[in-house]
């Protein structure tokens, strides 16, 4: 199975790709915490994409589509993948459509996960993240069970995002208005864009997705 969650900053992508990964086994492709990774490493993409990330600005689509390409084509991804944050733009969702064909693979579903702006920036405000493994946590809604240790990895190493800066946010959000929301049609054209309550609780918007899965495998 091959999916798609898009949604504004902050909607929940990332938390609920994590949870279908562990729970159906699909291969979590974010192409925001691969970029983070190659900024950390120091690599010449890192170089080049530093400085437009904590802008807010999206990276150019000739990095992003070759950066999938590359990703999807490993053995890990036969079994399914979760792409989380890409594609956002209409040029990045063309693309995806060629190599998926290229492959002879589809898209099962496309998951938009909708969440009210002010309750964006109240998320994305106090999150935090663990450099280690990624593991995203809340100042209110989602803590480690130990204070300033990661429940996954044990690291303590948790920190707030350079994008994550309120001048940024506001740019990641016309971003998101200006680039991304203009794809949405090309999947509700296709009948198989889907959407989720962002607004609630974590584990209420994984019963809403499981739900949408669940519907595809019995196939409603
Ligand atoms: P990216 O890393 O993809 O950032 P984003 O889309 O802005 O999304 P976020 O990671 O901020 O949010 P999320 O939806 O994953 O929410 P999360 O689960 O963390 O991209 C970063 C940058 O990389 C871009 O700005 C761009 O520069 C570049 N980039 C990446 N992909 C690109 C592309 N395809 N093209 C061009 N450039 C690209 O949740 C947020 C917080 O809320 C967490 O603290 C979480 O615990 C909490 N939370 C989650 N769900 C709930 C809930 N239901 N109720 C209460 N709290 C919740």
């Amino acid at each position: 199975m091959n999916l798609i969650l898009l949604g504004p900053p902050g909607a929940g992508k990332g938390t609920q790709a994590k949870r279908l990964e562990q729970t159906r086994g699909l291969v979590q492709l974010a192409t925001g915490d691969m970029l983070r990774a190659a900024v950390a490493s120091g690599s010449e993409l890192g170089r080049e994409v530093k400085a437009i990330m904590e802008s807010g600005a999206l990276v150019p689509d000739a990095i992003i589509i070759d950066m999938i390409a590359e990703r999807i084509g490993q053995p890990d991804c036969q079994n399914g993948f979760i792409l989380d944050g890409f594609p956002r733009t209409v040029p990045q969702a063309e693309a995806l459509d060629a190599m998926l064909a290229a492959r002879g693979r589809n898209l099962d579903h496309v998951i938009l996960i909708e969440v009210d702006e002010d309750a964006l920036v109240d998320r994305i405000s106090g999150r935090f993240t663990c450099q280690n493994c990624g593991a995203s946590y809340h100042d209110r809604y989602k803590r480690p069970r130990i204070e300033g240790v990661c429940d996954v990895c044990g690291s303590r190493d948790l920190v707030h995002r350079a994008d994550d800066r309120m001048e940024a946010v506001k740019t990641r959000f016309a971003a998101y208005r200006n680039q991304t929301a203009p794809i949405l049609p090309y999947y509700e054209d296709r009948g198989i864009l889907r959407r989720v309550d962002g607004m609630a609780e974590i584990d209420a918007v994984t019963r809403q997705i499981e739900a949408i899965l669940a519907d595809r495998l019995e196939g409603r």
